[in-house]
């Protein structure tokens, strides 16, 4: 029996040689000389259309960081009940109550009808997931957020290169997650993303990038158990993820 293989990433020498450029440079912290990182954040941004973009280590640290920004402590965040265990662990994580809504069978994605009947006053946030990379009911999710005054934080990890109504995903919420896990489409060692469309995202992705620094700072150690440093994304896999980002756009344009 011919077995089908789960994920098989793309290497070829020129993945070889920019991860040895990069190696050699010695520059592996994010905010290292060669700024690799800062480059593949300005180039996922320019490709979703967002408005910031900061790259993390993984998808949970994306859900994670992101729902940080918006204060969900003892506050409800409503997501669908089909998912990857990140997507409610995040909640918790920042201390929310994670409140799950059915998925449509047809699209196994949140079913935006019933959102709006599990809303209270305590809901801060709607955390919608794009299964397998179809994207939701964005139109009705948004109408409903901005009726209640709730924000709209995208479970994206499925969704890279996905659009909604002709515009990316990635610029549509006010915090879009992504996965970048070998499984996903796009495929690096380990790697995420946050987008950001908030009025204030300037200041959100400036947070984001010296949260880990100041909690650090703040608890009296170097690393703090969850918000730790090792959440910034790391330079060798970005410039992996840079690369493949290229060679992704060209297979993309090419079909
Ligand atoms: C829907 C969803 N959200 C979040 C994640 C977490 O991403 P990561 O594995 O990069 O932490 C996954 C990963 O499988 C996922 O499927």
């Amino acid at each position: 029996m011919e077995k089908i293989k789960l994920f098989d990433p793309v290497v070829t020498r020129r993945e070889e040689f920019v991860i040895k450029q990069v190696l050699k440079s010695r520059f592996w912290a994010y905010g290292g000389g060669a700024g690799k990182v800062l480059e593949f954040e300005r180039k996922f941004n320019d490709y979703t259309g967002s408005k910031e973009c900061v790259a993390v280590n993984n998808g949970t640290s994306a859900l994670h960081l992101a729902l940080s920004l918006f204060d969900i402590k003892d506050k409800e965040v409503i997501l669908p009940s089909l998912s990857f265990v990140s997507t409610a662990n995040a909640v918790i994580y920042n201390g929310g109550k994670p409140v799950f809504v059915d998925v449509d069978p047809t699209t196994m994605c949140i079913d935006e009808t019933h959102i709006e009947e599990s809303i209270t006053s305590k809901t801060k946030v709607v955390l919608p997931v794009h299964f397998g990379g179809f994207p939701c009911n964005l139109t009705q999710i948004k109408k409903l957020c901005k009726q209640n005054k709730i924000k709209l934080v995208e479970d994206a990890a499925h969704a890279a290169g996905a659009s909604y109504n002709n515009t990316p995903i990635g610029s549509h919420g006010n915090a879009v997650c992504f996965s970048f896990h070998p499984v996903k489409n796009l495929a690096m060692p380990t790697g995420g993303a946050i987008t950001l469309n908030d009025e204030n995202s300037k200041n959100l992705a400036k947070n984001l990038k010296i949260r880990c620094i100041k909690n650090a700072i703040q608890s009296g150690m170097f690393l703090s158990s969850i918000l730790d440093s090792s959440k910034k994304s790391q330079f060798v896999h970005e410039e992996n993820a840079r690369k493949k980002c290229r060679n992704w756009n060209s297979l993309l344009s090419n079909t």
